[in-house]
Parts: C-alpha cells; structure tokens; sequence
C-alpha cells in the first residue's frame, strides 16, 4: 500500500537570506519524473522535513506559472525551522504536499486586486501575486501594500523592487513609525494607516490579506469602511498542522478542517467558524 506520509526529497539549490531571521529556499524535486508531473495553485501549501528532526509547514511561496523551482519562505521559530537553518545549499530535505485549497484566482479574472501583507506574510500573498502578474491582462487594476516593523524586516526586497519598477502595478511599501533608516522613501506608519490612506476602491475589487492577527485585526475595520464585502477579502490561515491532509485531526476548527477546507477562506466563511476566530 502507498504511504501517504513518504515525502519527495528534494534538494536546496538556493538559500536567500531574506532577513537575520527569514530564509527562502529554492528547491527542486530529485526525481525527474515526479519533479515533471508536479503542480499546484497558489495558496496550496507542505511540508517540509527534515530528517530526524521533523516536519515543518510553509506554504508554498514561488507561483505556479513560474515551475522551475518550488520555494518556500520561512521565520526561524522551533525546532524543524532552527534545523532547516542550519542546511547548505545542495542538501536533501522531505518534502510532501501540495496539500489545502487555494485562492479562487480563476474565478476572479476581470477583477481589480489589492494585496496586504506584512512581515513574513507576504509569503503566501507573493504566489498570488506573481501568478496575476503572469496572467496580468486577466485582471484590471493591482495595488500591492506591504509592510514590516523596520527596513530590515522587508522580505524578498528584489521582488519589492521588481513590482514597483512595474508601470501597471501600485506597489506600496511601509515600515513602522521608527523603523525606517537613511535613504528610505517608502513610507512609515502601520499597514491599516497605509491602506486607509490608498484607500483603495472596493467596486469589483477583491482583497488578499496575510499578516500579524493583530495587522489584520486593525485593516478589516479599514476594508469594511472603503466598501469591501466579506465575501471578497480572502486570507489563509496559518493553524498548527501534522498530517496535512486531513487525517490526524489536530488542525481542526469545529467541523472544518483547515488543512483540507482551506487555509484559504474568505471573510463570511471565517465568521462561520467557532468562536476561536
Ligand atoms: C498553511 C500554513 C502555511 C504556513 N506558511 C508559513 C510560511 O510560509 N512561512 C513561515 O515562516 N511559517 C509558515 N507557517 C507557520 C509555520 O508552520 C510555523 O510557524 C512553524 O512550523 C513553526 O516552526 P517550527 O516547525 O520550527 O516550530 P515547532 O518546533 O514545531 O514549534 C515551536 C512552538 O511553536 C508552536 N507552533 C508551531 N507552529 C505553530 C502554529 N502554526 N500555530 C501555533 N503554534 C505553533 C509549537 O506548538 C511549539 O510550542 C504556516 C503554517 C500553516 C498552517
Ligand atoms: S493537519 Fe492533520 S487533519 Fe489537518
């Protein structure tokens, strides 16, 4: 019988220090046939593991329109995230997945879109937004608004640069009041002051947004008062996991599953979840 837990081994083929405390990895797949075959959609996320050590969830964070290699951003917190630290470029990890739905991108062509993130949350949000991009004659306008605490706590600072060097795309980035150092000219205030402050359209418009609970805890109230319905604000959620695929029931929120029925939600589906949300 196949063993649904047996992960690929895939091999580190570049390591990005995005930030003293954040890495991406380039990975590719070792086998040629499997590596071949693989897809996914963006919002769909694996794990990723380290032998002896354990498993660890990230969502996968290159596009699927970009296949060449699969990435995967992740903060240094415990015991898989400090062993993944300490891997070289060319080393052997497990990987399994893709696992979860995904952002309804398909279904949302014609429309306007807004990306919020801040801090690592831009993870998620980046495979969205690079498969729009890819698909950039789909959709009408597109405003990306990151932030993070401070200048050094921006990630993927290339792919920052790349988006606001885009003439058909309004990239705006922000650091906290304090955070910002010589020679900054993006902006400085919190990602919900920003928002407000671009306030942009809700008319055919729909919002992804991925961050600190406590940045989208302060940005909804923002979304709400510009006009946006929940119906079209769309977030993954990021709770503790072990199987991935609906098995081990530690993920559970009621009767969903957030392994399986998301991570990706939409704001009314959220408000139907128990109380923990
Ligand atoms: C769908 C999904 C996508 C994610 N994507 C990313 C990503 O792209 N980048 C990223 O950096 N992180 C991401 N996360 C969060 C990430 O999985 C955890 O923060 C990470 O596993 C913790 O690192 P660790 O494995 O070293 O911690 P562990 O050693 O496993 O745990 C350390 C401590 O933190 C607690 N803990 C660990 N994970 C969680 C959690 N998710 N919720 C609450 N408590 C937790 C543990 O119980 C333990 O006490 C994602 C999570 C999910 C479910
Ligand atoms: S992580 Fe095991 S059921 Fe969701």
């Amino acid at each position: 019988m196949e063993n649904i837990y047996k992960p690929y081994l895939a091999e580190i083929k570049e390591i990005i220090d995005e930030t003293p405390d954040t890495k991406t990895f380039r990975l590719q797949i070792k086998d040629p046939e499997v590596a071949k075959n693989f897809n996914f959609k963006a919002g769909q996320f694996a794990e990723y593991g380290v032998f002896g050590d354990g498993e660890s969830t990230f969502c996968i964070a290159s596009s699927p329109t970009r296949p060449e290699m699969i990435e995967c951003s992740f903060k240094v917190y415990g015991k898989v995230t400090q062993a993944l630290r300490r891997l070289n470029e060319g080393d052997t990890i497990g990987f399994r997945g893709p696992y979860g739905n995904w952002f309804p991108l398909e279904e949302q062509k014609g429309k306007n879109v807004v990306f919020i993130a801040g801090g690592i949350g831009l993870a998620p949000v980046r495979c969205v937004i690079d498969n729009v991009l890819d698909w950039r004659k789909d959709y009408k306008d597109v405003t990306i608004i990151y932030g993070a605490r401070s200048v050094g706590d921006l990630v993927y600072k290339y792919k920052l640069k790349e988006w606001k060097e885009m003439p058909d795309v309004k990239t705006v980035i922000t650091v906290d009041p304090g955070g910002e150092s010589d020679g900054w000219d993006g902006e400085v205030g919190f990602v919900p002051t920003i928002v407000e402050k671009i306030a942009p359209k809700a008319e055919n418009t729909i919002a992804v947004i991925c961050g600190p609970p406590v940045m989208i805890k302060f940005t909804m109230p923002v979304l709400k008062k510009l006009g946006f319905s929940d119906e079209n604000i769309f977030t993954t959620l990021e709770n503790r996991m072990k199987c991935g695929l609906g098995k081990c029931g530690r993920c559970n929120v009621g009767g969903v599953y957030v392994c399986k029925d998301g991570p990706v939600f939409n704001y009314a589906q959220l408000k139907e979840l128990p109380d923990e949300f």
